[in-house]
């Protein structure tokens, strides 16, 4: 039975993680990722390349970039797009690994976390198809910054100026560097974002503007709890353009509460929206997949009482087939299909549960203490001994205040479960390894306006 997603982009063969370099470009989107060509693991990084007119149909391309000189011989890592004058440039880290060796999975990876070289370097296209490596410029770590740790930039250009947030690491803590360009060619470090307490390394930053604030969202190594090393999140703040700063205005909040969101980026397309898709870990295939890793839905942002809001892309429900084969029962409905797109409000001020399992067990489930206005969101019963599930644990929870009514919509993509709370007020991804039986969605409560689709697509 193939665990393959159909509306969660994979890629054909092997080992994919972080998104690249997504824009609109050419009347198209561009989606660049962390790609391995040898084998199921991380490694040998390259940027693989797939292209499409809706974000759901895609066809894939030719490697844009890899390892193939000095400074990138050991890895093309992460790195972002932008466009000046029609044409498109990407920026990205080289990687020289110092002292390798070969891991179990056959990848070379390095002996000790730190030897590495790490060297921002950029790309040029004028098509979308073919791209040209610049030889300058050349960004290198500033003095008292470790080298091995300064990677994935986010190029944007604002009123002429070219703006650049970069992952770095000194003295063991997590930081962001801004550096600011006026011509391409020299870059300046203008200042570092830094908290306590917020981890060792912080990977792949991303700053954009909503509603005028900057909302700048990374991936933050160190401070989850056993089974959550991988958050990703956001501070909402200020950018000042002149002076290169950023002034933090609220809390670190999650971008996601369930368990394998990492190194998301954003962009904005030609029809204005900010779409956010991220890498869904996956550090084990599924058993007998020939593919490992898969992006979240694109899903557009939005900033609302100061939190972001992530909603799929209006493009999906073109997907929504009514369906015939629905089973109902009180207080359930069982679904013949791996796909589908369910949703309903649930009018309860009680304590409440969902769950996609069988009548018997609770499967993948969300459960509401009112007490405590805590969900929690549990996966122990759909890991079926599929262990890359138990790595980033079974559980999690986060705090909510219900309001006289809760509005849920719950995606399943085979292997996949993303449910939005509220029209993305919160918003909860999962992988699932369901049994064949698991096919019912049980309410505790009482539901209304229920709406039942298939989602439907001929290719992946
Ligand atoms: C995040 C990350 C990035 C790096 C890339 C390497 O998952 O570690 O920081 O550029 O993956 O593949």
């Amino acid at each position: 039975m193939s665990k393959r997603p159909k509306f969660h982009f994979t890629p054909i063969k092997n080992w994919m993680n972080d998104p690249n370099g997504l824009c609109y470009f050419n009347n198209k989107y561009h989606l660049f990722y962390q790609h391995n060509p040898q084998n199921l693991y991380w490694g040998n990084m390259t940027w693989g390349h797939a292209i499409s007119e809706n974000l759901f149909e895609w066809k894939h391309k030719e490697y844009a970039l890899i390892p193939d000189r000095e400074e990138d011989r050991d890895g093309c890592f992460s790195g972002s797009a932008f466009e000046k004058e029609g044409v498109l440039y990407l920026a990205y880290t080289g990687i020289i690994m110092t002292n390798k060796k070969i891991n179990e999975y056959g990848n070379p990876v390095t002996v000790n976390d730190d030897d590495m070289i790490s060297t921002q370097l950029f790309v040029k296209s004028y098509d979308g198809e073919k791209f040209e490596k610049l030889n300058l410029p050349k960004i290198v770590a500033p003095q008292g910054y470790c080298s091995a740790h300064f990677r994935d930039p986010k190029v944007w250009i604002k009123d002429g100026i070219y703006n650049m947030v970069l992952g770095a690491k000194k003295e063991n803590k997590g930081r962001i560097l801004i550096y600011q360009s006026l011509d391409f060619e020299k870059w300046e470090l203008k200042s570092e974002i830094y908290k306590e307490d917020m981890g060792f390394m912080w990977e792949c930053p991303d700053m954009f503007e909503l509603e005028e604030k900057n909302i700048l969202i990374f991936s933050p190594q160190g401070i989850g709890k056993q089974g959550q090393e991988h958050i990703s999140g956001y501070y909402i703040g200020k950018m000042d353009y002149t002076k290169g700063t950023y002034d933090i205005e609220t809390q670190f909040k999650m971008l996601d509460e369930g368990f394998e969101i990492y190194a998301p980026q954003t962009f904005k397309d030609n029809k204005n929206r900010r779409i956010l898709i991220s890498w869904i870990v996956n550090h084990h295939p599924f058993p007998s997949e020939e593919w490992s890793g898969m992006m979240t839905l694109p899903r557009e942002i939005k900033l609302k009482d100061n939190k972001l809001m992530m909603y799929p892309i209006t493009e999906l429900e073109k997907y929504r087939k009514n369906m015939d084969d629905i089973l109902f029962l009180e207080n359930a409905i069982k679904l013949d299909t791996e796909f589908y797109d369910v949703e309903f409000e649930i009018i309860s001020n009680e304590d409440f549960e969902i769950s996609l399992g069988t009548l018997e067990d609770k499967g993948l489930y969300l459960k509401y203490l009112k007490e405590e206005d805590k969900f929690i969101f549990d996966r122990e019963e759909v890991v079926n001994g599929f262990k890359s599930l138990e790595i980033f644990g079974t559980r999690r929870e986060f705090l909510y205040k219900l309001r006289e009514k809760t509005k849920f919509r719950i995606i399943r993509d085979r292997s996949v479960v993303e449910i939005y709370i509220n029209d993305g007020e919160k918003v909860l991804t999962s992988l699932v390894n369901f049994r064949e039986d698991q096919r019912f969605i049980k309410f505790s409560e009482e539901i209304e306006n229920l709406q039942i689709y298939e989602l439907s697509k001929s290719t992946n």
